[in-house]
């Protein structure tokens, strides 16, 4: 069954805009892209009306698996208190109390808001269980919504844990519960929860143990994370908020991208990483959401691009970039995040002319339609 994506204003495909383009979809993927007027015939015509159409969003950082909220925190910060990894520890307590079915049902509402909003591919991180059992469940509940799935044990030492005895557990027994249902190791490295020497001891542990490593890293403070995630090739850095020029040049000469999560800022009324600054530097940037009750509590990626564009000093072609391929290369994926022939047809219709107007008008509900491998999900 072939289907053409007819009338379609503006593509966006991540490094070029089409005028007057069309889209061609066989099952899952995309198989051919280019001008309406030489489109081939097909089984069916699905025409958008002279819309842009651009790639769905890949969401690379999300924390989806948790009970309770931290309203209260948020409402303290906006009257002037400042943000500590040790509010974490206030939802590992709800999420240890919550039942398996609460958590998979609040988690597949929030993959169900970011879908309404246009994200076709999402990483899923455990790290509100903090024992073996807890996170083993909040990663049997990520494998149940996406293949990108995190182990994040290390996101900080629970409370009335020993730091050291607590590190010998992540990278024992809880990696081996964890690593069946984990692609991915990743640990919060950070004045208040990991730092370097254990960082680089909990993601070797997780190498060895098949996982592939990402790392959060300088959100709060410069640190070694960024300089660890190049050493041990991780897919990404996310955060990368506070960075020497030694950190970009590392970054630069890596493969390893940097993933900027603009909604932690917000929330946390920090300032914004400088977005500029990497590129200009040759470094790939990705944008994500960090979805998570405590630091960012946004599942919108349009809101993403637009704070990137007005904060971060990007254009809105590269901050859409960046939360289409740029999450893709975060994720070490080639078959997402760019509409081009082979590529999964993961596509958004945008109630709009051109993607730019993701950050000329922020807040506005504008994605009309999402298709998510071949189907329309939206
Ligand atoms: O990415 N930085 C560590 N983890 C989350 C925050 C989690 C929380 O505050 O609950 C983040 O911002
Ligand atoms: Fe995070």
């Amino acid at each position: 069954m072939s289907t053409l994506i007819d009338g379609i204003g503006m593509l966006f495909d991540g490094h070029v805009e089409h005028l007057d383009a069309a889209v061609v979809v066989e099952g899952e993927r995309i198989a051919w892209v280019g001008p309406s007027s030489e489109a081939p015939a097909c089984d069916e015509r699905h025409d958008v009306g002279r819309r842009c159409v651009i790639p769905g969003f890949v969401d690379s950082h999300a924390h989806l698996v948790f009970a309770g909220d931290r309203t209260f925190e948020f409402n303290a910060r906006m009257s002037g208190q400042s943000y500590t990894a040790g509010g974490i520890r206030t939802t590992v307590e709800a999420t240890r109390s919550a039942g398996e079915a609460e958590l998979a049902t609040r988690a597949a509402s929030l993959v169900e808001e970011m879908t309404a909003q246009g994200t076709t591919t999402v990483e899923i991180k455990s790290g509100y269980g903090l024992t073996v059992e807890d996170e083993r469940r909040s990663l049997e509940i990520a494998t149940s919504l996406t293949d990108e799935t995190t182990y994040l044990g290390a996101h900080v030492v629970p409370a009335g844990a020993d730091a050291d005895e607590y590190v010998r557990t992540v990278t024992g027994e809880m990696l081996r519960a964890c690593a069946p249902y984990a692609k991915w190791v990743d640990v919060f490295c950070e004045r208040g929860a990991f730092d370097g020497d254990q960082t680089r001891e909990i993601l070797q542990a997780g190498i060895k143990a098949g996982l592939l490593p990402r790392v959060h890293a300088n959100q709060l403070t410069e640190g070694p994370g960024v300089r660890i995630a190049v050493e041990l090739d991780a897919a990404s850095a996310d955060h990368c908020t506070h960075l020497t020029d030694a950190d970009v040049d590392a970054l630069a000469s890596s493969n390893t991208v940097a993933t900027l999560l603009p909604g932690a800022e917000f929330s946390t009324r920090s300032p914004y990483p400088d977005a500029r600054r990497l590129i200009d530097a040759g470094v790939t940037v990705a944008i994500a959401t960090d979805c998570n009750p405590g630091s960012s509590f946004t599942s919108s990626m349009p809101f993403c691009v637009a704070l990137a564009v007005r904060e971060m000093g990007m254009t809105p072609m590269e901050a859409v970039r960046a939360a289409t391929y740029g999450g893709a290369r975060a994720l070490r994926r080639d078959d997402i995040g760019l509409v081009r022939a082979g590529a999964r047809a993961d596509l958004v219709v945008l109630d709009a002319p051109s993607f730019v107007h993701l950050a000329y008008r922020p807040g506005v509900p504008l994605v009309r339609q999402v298709w998510r491998a071949g189907e329309r999900v939206r």
